[in-house]
């Protein structure tokens, strides 16, 4: 399991939840995984966790919605790391509003957090990964890019334009060799479904049930991977079939 030992890989929204499961697939597959949150302790306690097991991981204070911080962020994994391969774009929030009642404010935060980040880490990113020679950027978007669902205007609207940005991104870094792909779960086992509805958009997923984080995180090593060197631009669905209905 050690063939990605000179692979650095940086995983947004790592503390917790379905971004801490994937710095752990990352790390057991040999890459050296920077976890970056805002939720220090989280952040903190997970990347200790991992370390403990073996695991080549550490925590990173980052807003991803901040650029200045971006540019720091990748200048301190240059001077640690030596480098970066992969990045995942996998922080994000939700809110549930009916749209009468969704103000501009909210609106705003979603696309904020959910969106203008992902273009915040493509650009910092980008130069580092060209520099090693290429790599690859993975974007978390949602089944709620693809379906309707009352309430989730604003979310669904912030993750299909992760989709669209993934788009733009795959054609602008491709003669760079870095692939860029979205990954597009649905219904997941996190802390965030304690801000959504109960059942959320899985309700009627014909598998009945919700993913566990660790069910998503072999999608995320198969598009980190060379694995994966003809995909670029695409999104991969994987909602226990939520969106064949
Ligand atoms: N849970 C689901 O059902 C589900 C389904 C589809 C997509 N997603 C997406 O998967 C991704 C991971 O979510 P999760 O389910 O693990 O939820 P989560 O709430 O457990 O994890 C999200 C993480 O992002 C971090 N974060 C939020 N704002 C941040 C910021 N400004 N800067 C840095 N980090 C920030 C949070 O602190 C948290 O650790 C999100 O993009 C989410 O929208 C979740």
């Amino acid at each position: 399991m050690s063939q990605h030992t000179d692979t650095v890989a940086l995983v947004t929204g790592g503390a917790r939840g379905q971004g801490a499961a994937h710095a752990q697939a990352l790390a057991s597959a040999g890459m050296r995984v920077v976890i970056a949150d805002v939720r220090d302790e989280d952040g903190q306690k997970t990347a200790a966790a991992l370390s403990e097991k073996g695991l080549p991981v550490r925590y990173l204070h980052l807003d991803v919605t901040d650029e200045n911080a971006w540019a720091a962020a990748m200048a301190d994994i240059e001077g640690r790391e030596g480098g970066l391969d992969v990045l995942v774009n996998n922080a994000g929030i939700i809110r549930v509003t009916p749209l009468a009642s969704l103000d501009a404010a909210e609106w705003e935060l979603l696309q904020r957090v959910n969106t203008t980040s992902v273009l915040f880490g493509i650009k910092a990113a980008a130069p580092a990964i060209a520099r090693r020679g290429g790599g690859s950027i993975i974007n978390v978007a949602s089944t709620a890019a693809h379906r309707g669902a009352e309430g989730y205007g604003a979310y669904s609207a912030s993750k299909a334009a992760v989709l669209a940005l993934t788009r733009a991104a795959a054609l602008e870094y491709a003669p760079v060799g870095i692939r860029v792909n979205s990954v597009s779960p649905g219904g997941v086992e996190t802390p965030m479904i304690d801000d959504e509805p109960p059942g959320g958009t899985s309700s009627g997923a014909p598998l009945g049930r919700r993913a566990q984080p660790e069910e998503i995180s072999p999608l995320i090593v198969y598009l980190a991977t060379e694995a994966s060197s003809f995909a670029t631009g695409s999104d991969f669905l994987i909602d226990g079939g939520a969106t064949v209905r």
